[in-house]
C-alpha cells in the first residue's frame, strides 16, 4: 500500500491506521497529477480490459465505466439513471485489469469522478482544493485490496443478531395504536418480524428528542409492551433542531454554541420538517457529546436502535433561496419584471432545496476553534452525526451492541453502524440498483446494508413486493419501508395469496439466520466482504460482467428475479458445479445439480432461486417469530459434496459487546469416500458461551444428484 499526500488535507477521521511512510503526490504512479487554476486533477488512462468497480452508494452499473459521479451528499429522492450524486461519498475504487489495484481518496469536499464519460479511455478525478490523501493498494489479489482498505479504515460495526431478522417500516405509523396493530398482525398471522420503525410522527411537532404525548401517550408502557412481544422499536432521529423558545434542545444548543453558524457568527437557519431550524455542529466533540447523551430518553427504556435521517444535511429552503424565488414570483405577478421568464421561476424552484450556496453560507468550528466552511467538508456531516450517536450509545449502554442506520455517510462510517440506500421508488428498475449497490457498498466496508424493500416512493404492485421480499432474504438489512401517501406494503397489504408467499419467504429468511449470522461474523473477522460480486472470486470476462447475481457468504450464490412478469432468468455459473435450489417454503424445495456455464432457470412467482457452490454446506434452522424467540438446538445442513466440504457455524449471545471473548464454533465436515459419505462435527466453545445445537441432520447431494441423509447427535 502506498500513501500519497497532496497539500494539507483536512483530518476527516476516516483513516484509523496510517501507513508508516507518506510520499509526495508528485511521485504518484499510475496517475497523472495536475493542478489547474481552480481545481486539482488526477488522471488515469483506462486500459481496454479494465473493469472499474467501487464508489459505494452510486447509481449506474457495477462496472462504473461510462458515467460521471459527483460525490457530494445530496437528498435527492428521484434516483433516475442520469443522477450523479446520492447521499454519501465513498471514493474507493478497484481497477480490475491486467494488474488489479485499488485506491482510496480521503477528501471531504466535492469530488467528481468521470469514469470514461467525457473520454472513454480516461478516468478523471477532480477536486476543488489540492488538499487530499490517496492510498493505492497494489496487490494483485482482489480480495486483499478489501483487506488493506479495512486495515486503513477499520472493521465494520458488529450488529446485534436480531438485525438479521425482518424489519417493518412506514412513513408513518401515526400513533401507538397503529404500531400495536402492526405488531399484533405479525404475531397473529404467524409472520416473523423483529423490528418496527417509528418515523417522524412520533415526535411532538417534529421536535427531535421529544414524544407526541397525544398519539404516543404513555410511551414507556407502550414500548415495554412492544418489547415484551419480541419486537424492537427503531425511532428516527433527524438533525434539525426546531427554533422554539423554551424547547430544551433549542435552548441548550443556542446557549452552548452547539449549532452551525453563518459567516457573521449567528446560528445558521434553514427550514426542514419542524420549520425553521438550527443544525448541530457535529464537528465539535462537545456537540457530539451533548447530542449522544440525549439518547438517554430512549435507552432508559431499553431502546438502542435508531435511524439517522436527513443528515446530508438536507435543507428544504432558507430565507435566501425562498426569498429570491418569492421576489421573482411577486414581480411577475405584479407585472413588474417583464424580463423574467416563468420558466426561470420554475427552474429556480428546483434549486430551492439542498442549494450549494446555502452549504457555502454555513460554518463549523473544530475543537481547536478554527472556522471551517461547511461546503469544504460537506460529506462529513452524516458521518459525524453517526459517530455522535454511536459514542453516546456506547456510553449509555456499554454492554449492548447498538443498531444504527444513517442516510448520509463517508468512508469509515461503517465502524459506527451502516447506511440504508435512501429514498428509492417502487420501480422494477430499482431492484437491480439495489442488487448492484449491495455489492459496491460491501466493497467499501458496508457489509450490513440494504434498500427500502418494495420501494419507498410510488405505489407498489403485489408482484413487485413479492419479488423484492424474495431478494430481501439475501439482503443483510431486510427492511420494508414506504412513503407517506403510497400504497401500504406490509405482507398483508395485498391479497391472501401474496400474504402467504411473503410469509413463506420470511420464514426462509429466518431459517437462514444461523447461516447469515455466521457468515457476517466471519466476514468481519476475516475482512472479507459478506456480499461478494462475482468478479472478486472469478477472473473471467463473463464473471466480471455478471452484475445481477452475487455471493451471499461463502456457500450461496443469489440469482434474483427482478423483471416484471418474468417466469425465469438466465444465470451464469462460474467454474464449479452448483446445486440449484428452488424454494417455495421451508417445506417445499427442489434441488438439482448444474454444470458451470450459462443456463436458463424457470422460476414461478412463489419460488426463490439460489445456488449452493460445489463442496459447500448451508445450515438451516427452524424458523421462528423473532430472533432469539427459541433456542436453536437442531439444524439441517443442506450441501453439495463431490469431494469434501467444511462449514463453521459461529454463534454468540447476540446482543452483548463481549463477542470477542464469548462465542462458539461448530465445525462440520462432510467427506466423500468412494460412494460413501463421512460426517464429523467438532464443537469448540470459548469464554462462557456454549453452542446450543444438539442435533444435526444432513441432506447432502452428490454429483449424480443423489441425496444422502444422515443425523448426528452431539
Ligand atoms: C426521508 C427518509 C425516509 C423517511 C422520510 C420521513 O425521506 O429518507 O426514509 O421516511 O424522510 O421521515
Amino acid at each position: 500500500m502506498k500513501w500519497y499526500r497532496s497539500g494539507n488535507p483536512f483530518k476527516t477521521g476516516a483513516i484509523l491506521n496510517y501507513p508508516q511512510e507518506m510520499l509526495e503526490i508528485e511521485k504518484i504512479e499510475k496517475f497523472k497529477f495536475l493542478t489547474e487554476k481552480d481545481k486539482t486533477v488526477l488522471l488515469y488512462e483506462i486500459n481496454k480490459t479494465d473493469y472499474i468497480y467501487g464508489l459505494g452508494e452510486t447509481l449506474g452499473t457495477l462496472n462504473k465505466r461510462g458515467k460521471k459521479y459527483r460525490l457530494y451528499a445530496a437528498d435527492d429522492p428521484n434516483h433516475t439513471p442520469e443522477k450523479e450524486s446520492l447521499y454519501g461519498s465513498h471514493p474507493f475504487v478497484i481497477v480490475d485489469g491486467i494488474n488489479p489495484f485499488g485506491f482510496l481518496i480521503d477528501y471531504p469536499g466535492e469530488i467528481i469522478f468521470d469514469v470514461g464519460y467525457e473520454n472513454k479511455n480516461i478516468l478523471k478525478i477532480e477536486f476543488e482544493k489540492e488538499d487530499f490523501d490517496i492510498f493505492i493498494f497494489e496487490t494483485n489479489i482482489k480480495k486483499d485490496i478489501i483487506k488493506e482498505f479495512l486495515e486503513l479504515t477499520g472493521k465494520p460495526h458488529i450488529f446485534p443478531k436480531w438485525a438479521f431478522g425482518f424489519q417493518q417500516s412506514r412513513w408513518s405509523y401515526p400513533d401507538k395504536e397503529a404500531i400495536n396493530k402492526v405488531a399484533s398482525n405479525f404475531r397473529e398471522k404467524d409472520i416473523p418480524c423483529d423490528a418496527i420503525y417509528m418515523d417522524i410522527d412520533y415526535m411532538d411537532n417534529f421536535k427531535i428528542f421529544t414524544f407526541n404525548d397525544k398519539s404516543f401517550e404513555d410511551f414507556e408502557n407502550f414500548a415495554k409492551d412492544i418489547y415484551s412481544k419480541g419486537f424492537k422499536l427503531v425511532p428516527i432521529i433527524d438533525p434539525g433542531v426546531k427554533i422554539e423558545k423554551n424547547y430544551y434542545m433549542y435552548e441548550e444548543g443556542v446557549k452552548n454554541n452547539y449549532f452551525c453558524k453563518k459567516e457573521t457568527g449567528e446560528d445558521f437557519i434553514a427550514a426542514i420538517w419542524p420549520g425553521l431550524s438550527h443544525f448541530p455542529d457535529f464537528m465539535q466533540e462537545e456537540t457530539r457529546k451533548w447530542w449522544g447523551e440525549k439518547y438517554e430518553i430512549f435507552t432508559r427504556l431499553g431502546i438502542n436502535s435508531f435511524w439517522n435521517d436527513m443528515n446530508e444535511p438536507s435543507i428544504f429552503f432558507t430565507d435566501r433561496t425562498a426569498g429570491e424565488l418569492m421576489g421573482m414570483v411577486q414581480n411577475v405577478l405584479a407585472n413588474k419584471d417583464k424580463e423574467i421568464n416563468p420558466l426561470e421561476i420554475q427552474q429556480k424552484m428546483m434549486t430551492l432545496s439542498n442549494n450549494v450556496q446555502d452549504y457555502k453560507n454555513m460554518y463549523h468550528e473544530d475543537d481547536e476553534g478554527n472556522k471551517i466552511n461547511h461546503h469544504e467538508i460537506h460529506n462529513l456531516y452524516g458521518h459525524n452525526m453517526l459517530k455522535s450517536s454511536a459514542d453516546g450509545l456506547s456510553k449509555l449502554m456499554p454492554e449492548k451492541r447498538h443498531f444504527l442506520l444513517t442516510r448520509s455517510s463517508y468512508i469509515g462510517t461503517h465502524r459506527y453502524g451502516t447506511l440504508w440506500m435512501g429514498d428509492n421508488m417502487s420501480w422494477w428498475e430499482h431492484m437491480i440498483v439495489n442488487i448492484r449497490m449491495l455489492q459496491s457498498l460491501n466493497m467499501c466496508g458496508y457489509f450490513y446494508t440494504g434498500a427500502d424493500i418494495g420501494g419507498f416512493g410510488c405505489n407498489a404492485s403485489p408482484e413487485l413486493v413479492i419479488r423484492w421480499m424474495q431478494l430481501g432474504i439475501f439482503s443483510p438489512l431486510y427492511r420494508n419501508h414506504s412513503a407517506w401517501g403510497t400504497r401500504n406494503q406490509e405482507p398483508w397489504a395485498f391479497d391472501e395469496d401474496t400474504e402467504n408467499i411473503m410469509k413463506n419467504t420470511l420464514k426462509i429468511r429466518y431459517s437462514l439466520i444461523t447461516y447469515a449470522y455466521s457468515e457476517y461474523m466471519k466476514s468481519v473477522k476475516n475482512s472479507k466482504t459478506f456480499i461478494t460480486p462475482l468478479f472478486m472470486e472469478y477472473n473471467t470476462a463473463r464473471a466480471k460482467e455478471t452484475e445481477d447475481q452475487f455471493l451471499y457468504g461463502d456457500s450461496i450464490m443469489v440469482t434474483p428475479i427482478y423483471i416484471q412478469n418474468a417466469k425465469g432468468r438466465y444465470v451464469h455459473l462460474p467454474e464449479d458445479k452448483w446445486l440449484f435450489c428452488l424454494m417455495k417454503s421451508n417445506e417445499e424445495k427442489q434441488a438439482k445439480i448444474y454444470e458451470s456455464g450459462d443456463h436458463y432457470i424457470n422460476v414461478e412467482m412463489e419460488e426463490i432461486p439460489f445456488f449452493i457452490k460445489e463442496n459447500s454446506l448451508v445450515p438451516f434452522n427452524e424458523s421462528m417469530n423473532y430472533v432469539g424467540e427459541k433456542e436453536i438446538t437442531e439444524i439441517t445442513v443442506l450441501g453439495f459434496v463431490t469431494d469434501k466440504a467444511f462449514y463453521e457455524i459461529y454463534d454468540d449471545e447476540g446482543t452483548d459487546t463481549k463477542y470477542a471473548e464469548n462465542y462458539s464454533k461448530l465445525k462440520i465436515e462432510v467427506r466423500k469416500k468412494d460412494e460413501e459419505f463421512l460426517f464429523s462435527v467438532n464443537k469448540e466453545d470459548f469464554g462462557d458461551y456454549e453452542s446450543k445445537i444438539k442435533i444435526i441432520h444432513f441432506e447432502i447431494y452428490d454429483e449424480k444428484n443423489i441425496l444422502h441423509t444422515h443425523k448426528i447427535e452431539i
